[in-house]
């Protein structure tokens, strides 16, 4: 971080709005990705949006996302931004409640439950789940034929069984045995607390948000009720999930955690993977049923790798859906196109400029020259949004078409990310100003990158692989048309998740 002077740098240009408290609130609202994507046509990779009183510097482009979210904390930082909304939800003591590092601490804690010893074990539990709502709910429900189709809704059934599937394997089997009950409506009470009206109004007086407290303090009394009996019962049936992993961890002085600590910890990390896994499986089912092709082409996977030797499919295995390319693909493609969130903010604790290589002032707006660029100044909100150079026509070959095979031809990613980067000597001459910490410059970040990245990737790809693969052993698809994105929904849903489904005929 070097020392500026302030004088010599413009503020971002700020997006022309008509109503002076409310902003550009409106577009954003609708549509982010349009709306900053026309920004962007106008006043280039960085500029200010007033949103409800507030100031929001945007940074788009790949190096804008690794501006944003590879800079340290004591300037960017997520705290900030996020406590008001998120801590109801998770409670006291985790995440955005404590300080930074103590938190960077509590996801190293939360990483020892999502070892790969412990996802050989999930994928087992996934499968079993998910087969047993499909023969809940699909077989012996309204559904008896095998030859005609029928509608399911997936935005609902994939946030049933991403919900089934996620506590049965990190909370384990006590929680997983709630779920049917009143563990299943509090946190959908919890789900109230996250819409994004949470976001901007952290502190209204709504009766959402009451239910909101009261199922965060009752989920908090029953995990910690769960935790005492495990750590008065021995027998050791518990090893392989989140609870287990983080009765064990101690702080560096040696300290364990305290139990509400874990409890939070729990909710945290389910309520963080549900709804972003969710919108993502239900992408997915969408494109397949549009895509009957690759439907096929991902069932013939399935076959070609778990046929049993009495023709029918044996039940999945972690190491190998890993090494399956198509539904790899797949789900990578769906996360480009479909980020389940556009933008990840943080708080501007001291004036920063942004460097050359992200975004020089178009000429028109400044009267700029090359070695003149922006200062975000401490009080302003900061905002990536990956969304946009996942699909940037710039960088990716029919950006906006779902293609997974993109990801498989030699000549396909590599060589599109790959222009990105043409002017890195750019980079290296940019003296003005240069990037702080870590990150990543590549343009595909649905995870995030930075201090702040996802933990959870493995899990849900592990999560997503097994889910879908079910559904795609058991049915065909097909859908008219791709559903628009719902924004109003604080993860990117689709519009409408209708599709059309019937039991897979087996030559
Ligand atoms: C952070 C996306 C699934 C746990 C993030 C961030 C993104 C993201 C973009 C960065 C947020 C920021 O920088 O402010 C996704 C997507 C998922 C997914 C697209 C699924 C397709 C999960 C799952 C879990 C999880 C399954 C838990 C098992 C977390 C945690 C963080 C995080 C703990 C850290 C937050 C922080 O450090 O501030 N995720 N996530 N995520 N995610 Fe995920």
């Amino acid at each position: 971080y070097q020392q500026f002077n302030r004088k010599n740098y413009n503020l971002p240009p700020v997006v022309f709005h008509l109503f002076p408290f409310v902003g550009s609130a409106i577009s954003y609202g609708k549509n982010p990705v349009k709306f900053f994507a026309s920004c962007r046509e106008k006043y280039g990779n960085v500029f200010t949006v007033v949103m409800l009183g507030r100031r929001l510097t945007v940074v788009l482009g790949a190096r804008g996302n690794k501006f944003v979210l590879g800079t340290k904390s004591a300037i960017f930082n997520a705290e900030d931004a996020y406590r008001d909304f998120a801590t109801p939800v998770f409670g006291k003591d985790v995440g955005y409640d404590v300080p930074n590092e103590v938190f960077m601490e509590q996801k190293r804690f939360l990483q020892f439950g999502l070892s790969t010893t412990n996802f050989r074990a999930y994928v087992g539990m996934i499968e079993d789940e998910t087969q047993h709502y499909i023969q809940t709910n699909f077989i012996f429900g309204a559904v008896n034929s095998r030859e005609e189709w029928s509608t399911f809704d997936s935005n609902y059934v994939m946030s049933e069984i991403i919900i089934l599937t996620a506590t049965r394997t990190l909370h384990g089997t006590e929680v997983r045995e709630k779920l049917d009950g009143s563990v299943a409506r509090y946190y959908s009470d919890l789900d109230g607390g996250l819409g994004p009206i949470n976001f901007l109004f952290p502190h209204l007086p709504l009766p959402s948000y009451w239910r909101r407290d009261h199922a965060q303090r009752e989920l908090s009394k029953f995990y910690i009720s769960i935790i005492r009996k495990r750590k008065a019962d021995t027998s050791g049936d518990f090893e392989n999930d989140l609870m287990a992993a983080l009765i064990e961890q101690r702080y560096r002085d040696g300290t364990p955690l305290k139990e509400h600590v874990i409890a939070h910890l729990m909710i945290a990390l389910l309520m963080a993977g549900r709804h972003t896994s969710s919108a993502t499986a239900s992408w997915i089912l969408i494109h397949l049923a549009a895509n009957p092709h690759i439907a096929n082409a991902l069932y013939a996977e399935q076959v070609q790798v778990y046929r049993s030797p009495d023709n029918t499919l044996r039940p999945m295995t972690y190491d190998e859906n890993r090494q399956l390319p198509l539904m790899n693909s797949v789900i990578r493609e769906t996360l480009r196109i479909h980020p389940p969130i556009h933008s990840i903010m943080r708080y501007v604790r001291q004036d920063i400029a942004v460097p050359v290589v992200i975004g020089t002032p178009p000429r028109e707006i400044f009267n700029a020259t090359d070695d003149i660029t922006y200062v975000v100044p401490k009080g302003h909100h900061i905002l990536a949004s990956p969304a946009i150079s996942q699909k940037d026509p710039q960088i990716w070959r029919d950006a906006s078409s779902w293609d997974p095979y993109r990801w498989t031809d030699p000549k396909g990613v590599a060589a599109e990310a790959g222009r990105v980067y043409e002017s890195e000597a750019a980079e290296e001459n940019d003296t003005k100003s240069e990037y702080i910490g870590v990150g990543s410059d590549s343009p595909y970040q649905p995870f995030g990158a930075g201090g702040h990245r996802c933990i959870g990737e493995q899990f849900a790809n592990m999560q997503l692989a097994v889910i879908i693969g079910t559904f795609i052993r058991n049915f065909e698809l097909r859908v008219a048309s791709i559903p628009e994105h719902n924004y109003y929904t604080t993860v990117t849903l689709p519009m409408d998740g209708y599709i059309q489904f019937r039991h897979r005929k087996i030559d």
